[in-house]
């Protein structure tokens, strides 16, 4: 029940191990892909061991979990991440190579995610993207999550003000379920005509 292996078309989504650490740095070390990612880029293979170390093998030692490599099937090597927490907020995030971009693959990963969170009975996930990141919103919307509020946070480590939108997908059946705590917790909070 932690991370078990996803095929899809043309992906395998799987547990990163301890010989995709060069595959996390290259994912990880781009500034681009990092700007909208609540860490910096990473500058050296030991900070990729760390990182893997600390969000990924701490994790799977965990009793559940969805921590997932996206992998081409042709070479079964790690090009981005998708993941769902276990925390209240069941945070659903994903990150991918600049060079694999415009090409479906987080909507098919994410597709697949989404189908496998549901059948395990999580009752729902949320994520959140900068309004800035229009294209992390565009994923949200394909996977038929849907807007519910806006809000302003302090965004560390990065120190920068950032206003988030949280998108939310109900696995069961109450349509109106909002998860409030961001809402709750960033007094500047509106919801946007979009
Ligand atoms: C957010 C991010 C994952 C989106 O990547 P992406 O490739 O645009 O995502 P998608 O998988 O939805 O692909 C959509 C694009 O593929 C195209 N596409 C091609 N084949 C497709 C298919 N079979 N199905 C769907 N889309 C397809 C779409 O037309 C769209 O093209 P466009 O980019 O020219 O508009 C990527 O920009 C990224 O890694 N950003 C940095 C990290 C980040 O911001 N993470 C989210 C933080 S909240």
């Amino acid at each position: 029940m932690n991370t078990s292996t996803l095929k899809t078309e043309r992906l395998i989504l799987r547990k990163f191990t301890e010989r995709d650490i060069e595959a996390l740095y290259q994912i990880l070390r781009d500034k681009e892909v990092n700007r909208f990612l609540p860490w910096y880029p990473l500058q050296s293979m030991e900070e990729a061991e760390a990182f893997y170390q600390e969000r990924y093998a701490a994790k799977y030692a965990e009793p559940r979990g969805y921590q997932y490599a996206i992998c081409l099937k042709s070479d079964d090597r790690p090009i981005g991440y998708i993941k769902v927490d276990m925390q209240e907020h069941h945070d659903f995030g994903y990150g991918l190579r600049r060079e694999f971009w415009h090409r479906g693959i987080v909507t098919e990963a994410g597709k697949a995610v989404v189908e496998q969170v549901r059948a395990d009975g999580l009752p729902y996930i949320t994520a959140t993207h900068d309004v800035q990141n229009p294209r992390s919103g565009a994923v949200m919307q394909k996977l038929g999550m849907t807007y519910r509020y806006s809000y302003i946070e302090q965004w560390q480590p990065k120190d920068i003000r950032v206003t988030f939108r949280m998108y939310q997908l109900n696995f069961d059946g109450n349509e109106q379920r909002v998860y409030k705590k961001y809402w709750n917790q960033y007094a500047e909070h509106f919801v946007e005509v979009l």
